[in-house]
């Protein structure tokens, strides 16, 4: 079996290809933005389509345009990349006989639901981000019903930094941390999502919407102060574990607006592939064992 990956760089990407590397009787086939640039949608369908693959492969694709403020500045390039390219890679793999999972975002919501977010619940974006994001979902699953979209929120991992490294390292130098209490979600480790993502490689699970995170859910704040906890309990010198409450209308630098609450409920996840995703806490208590600055 192939899978192509594609954002082979990015955070979530790199931790796909190192796991995915290892499993038997699989080629994995790593590609990043020099190979498939989906800032051009018609080099990048080319760029798949010169790969050798078909029928019972996968195509991953975990490129995307994800900065939310840059989104905001350049809607066309945001489309082109989030958008329009995954649409006419996900038509390619079906003229291929080979399923597209193609990542997709909590940002399509509003955040305004009192309870996790279903794959059923009514997207609603409230930046360009979102909006092209869910562009590409909805390209995706109108060329097949076998596609695959998996949304994702807060990612973390060890291949390219995220908020937790960028509190804790900031914390090595300044007793001064702050962070957004009132936005809560869920963060998803990349190694844990390596484990997860293997269940969409079989037919057997059915193409549609997944949500898929870790499970629990917490403010920024809280996720910050629980990362400067496990830093200093792996003893990584950081200067204080207490981290101050931000009001997210305090962000004046962010261009795109943020959804204040977007927690993802997994539940159709965990009844089709019988994973119960383990809770943010232990991911991240993980994470700092092996942390480095
Ligand atoms: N990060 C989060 O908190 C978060 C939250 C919710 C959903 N997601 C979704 O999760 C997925 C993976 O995100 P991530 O955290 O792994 O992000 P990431 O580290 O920023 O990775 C994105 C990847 O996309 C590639 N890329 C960007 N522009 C491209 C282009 N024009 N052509 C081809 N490749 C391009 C990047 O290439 P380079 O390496 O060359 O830059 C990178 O490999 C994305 O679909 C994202 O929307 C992320």
């Amino acid at each position: 079996m192939k899978i192509l990956i594609l954002g082979s760089n990015g955070r979530l990407g790199s931790a796909l290809v190192r796991r995915w590397k290892t499993l038997p009787g699989v080629e994995v086939i790593a590609l990043t933005r020099a190979q498939v640039d989906l800032s051009d949608p018609e080099k990048a369908e080319a760029g798949v389509a010169v790969e050798s693959f078909g029928s019972g492969d996968v195509v991953v694709n975990c490129a995307a345009a994800t900065d939310v403020d840059g989104c905001e500045r350049d809607h066309e390039l945001a489309r082109r990349i989030n958008a329009e390219s995954p649409g006419r890679i996900a038509r390619l793999c079906v003229a291929r006989g080979a399923r597209l999972v193609h990542i997709g975002t909590d940002y399509v919501f509003d955040g305004s639901l009192d309870r996790p977010y279903t794959e059923e619940d009514e997207p609603n974006p409230l930046s360009h981000y979102g909006v092209t994001k869910l562009e590409g979902d909805r390209e995706v699953l109108s060329a097949s019903p076998s596609h695959c979209v998996v949304r994702v929120s807060w990612v973390f991992g060890p291949d390219k930094p995220s908020f937790v490294d960028a509190i804790v390292k900031r914390a090595l130098t300044s007793p001064d941390a702050a962070a957004v209490h009132d936005k809560t979600s869920a963060p998803s480790y990349t190694e844990d999502m390596a484990v997860w993502l293997e269940a969409f490689l079989k037919p057997s699970v059915p193409g549609g919407i997944y949500h898929l995170c870790n499970s629990g859910t917490c403010s920024w704040r809280d996720y910050g102060e629980y990362a400067l906890e496990c830093a200093k309990a792996n003893g990584i010198p950081v200067l204080t574990t207490t981290v101050a409450p931000l009001k997210l209308s305090d962000m004046k630098a962010f261009i795109a607006t943020r959804p204040p609450r977007t927690p993802l409920d997994t539940g159709k996840f965990a009844r089709i592939t019988g994973i119960t995703p383990r809770h943010w806490k232990e991911a991240v208590a993980e994470y700092f064992k092996t942390w480095k600055a």
